[in-house]
């Protein structure tokens, strides 16, 4: 039986390049034949989040999100990183098969650095914490966007490393990237990447008029409708890619290529931008309200879905004990 894993860091509400980047993927996945855990990394955002109440917030969020857009509970296990210790204890394990050289490569922390985060060692060894996440549940497929594809590559290095030495311990985890291409980079209101730390993002269950106001600050120019755009130099058209049939979407781009009277300006494009993503996510917006008004049932899914991965996780970290010697 194949063991898919994912996680994602719970910072602040899940925005459009979350779902359409990982939490949707990890959704469709969840429904293939296999085994199945995704968690909420908090242990991750650690690394960057420094206020206990936006992390506790994040964390139920998150949790919310997962099940408000179809994650089953019961075909997959769904829990908090931090409910299983175990992982810590396979970090320090792998902390000593890791070269620095290994981490110091690591393109996600030399970009947060370019950034001006100020590393601590936790923003330096976060690969080795996520190998430890995949490896802590014996995961085979790990379906991830391409910014977590070297991450997973250093997970198979530390396996290799850790097997070495101590026998067939780790098994050694494959990634998976999502099947439609250009779900791979949702960009922001500035034409940048979509992230929280940019303060370019829209959180997926935005609506109404703090909706439009967002969606308002969609960064265009100020040529008129009537003059012929090339609508693939329109970053607002990447945005309505993915919420539009290709047909819709065809249409729209064509009366922006031919410009004259009664082509759609940037306003007519933004309100279209704004219904679709409110009828997208009617559904799933609908019930996450019905959950976040329920934190009793939330927190006893959360302690279920614990229970369960920390079966797995104790009976890897015995494995691993015995075989380096420390049991
Ligand atoms: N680093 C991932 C992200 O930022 C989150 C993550 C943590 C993860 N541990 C993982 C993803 C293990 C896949 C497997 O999105």
């Amino acid at each position: 039986m194949t063991t898919f894993l994912s996680g994602i860091q719970p910072s602040g509400r899940p925005h459009l390049g979350n779902y359409f980047g990982a939490l949707r993927q990890h959704v469709a996945a969840s429904r293939k034949a296999g085994e199945h855990f995704y968690f909420i990394a908090d242990y991750h955002s650690l690394t960057t989040v420094s206020d206990a109440d936006e992390l506790r917030d994040s964390v139920r969020d998150l949790a919310a999100t997962y099940l408000a857009i179809g994650l089953d509970p019961e075909r997959a296990i769904l829990f908090q990183q931090s409910r299983v210790p175990e992982v810590c204890e396979i970090t320090w394990l792998l902390s000593c098969v890791t070269g620095m050289g290994l981490l110091e490569r690591a393109h996600s922390y030399k970009d947060k650095v370019a950034r001006g985060i100020k590393p601590s060692v936790g923003l330096f060894t976060y690969p080795i914490l996520m190998s430890a996440d995949i490896i802590a549940y014996d995961a085979d497929v790990v379906p991830v966007g391409k910014d977590q594809v070297q991450h997973v590559e250093m997970a198979q290095d530390m396996v290799t490393h850790f097997n070495t030495r101590y026998g067939d311990v780790f098994k050694r985890p494959e990634y998976r990237l999502a099947e439609n291409a250009t779900m791979h980079k949702v960009l922001g209101l500035d034409g940048e990447k979509m992230s929280k730390s940019y303060g370019n993002d829209i959180w997926m269950f935005e609506s109404g008029k703090k909706l439009k106001k967002r969606v308002g600050q969609i960064v265009t120019d100020s040529r008129p409708p009537e003059e012929p755009k090339d609508p693939d130099g329109l970053f607002l058209f990447d945005l309505l890619a993915l919420f539009l049939e290709p047909s819709e979407l065809g249409e729209w781009k064509e009366k922006v290529r031919v410009g004259g009277e009664g082509a759609p300006g940037y306003g007519h494009l933004k309100l279209r931008l704004m219904e679709a993503i409110e009828e997208h996510f009617t559904e799933a917006r609908a019930r996450y309200s019905e959950l976040m008004a329920d934190p009793a049932e939330l927190d006893r899914l959360l302690t279920r879905g614990a229970e369960r991965a920390r079966e797995r996780a104790v009976r890897v970290r015995d494995r691993a004990y015995a075989a380096c010697g420390l049991r």
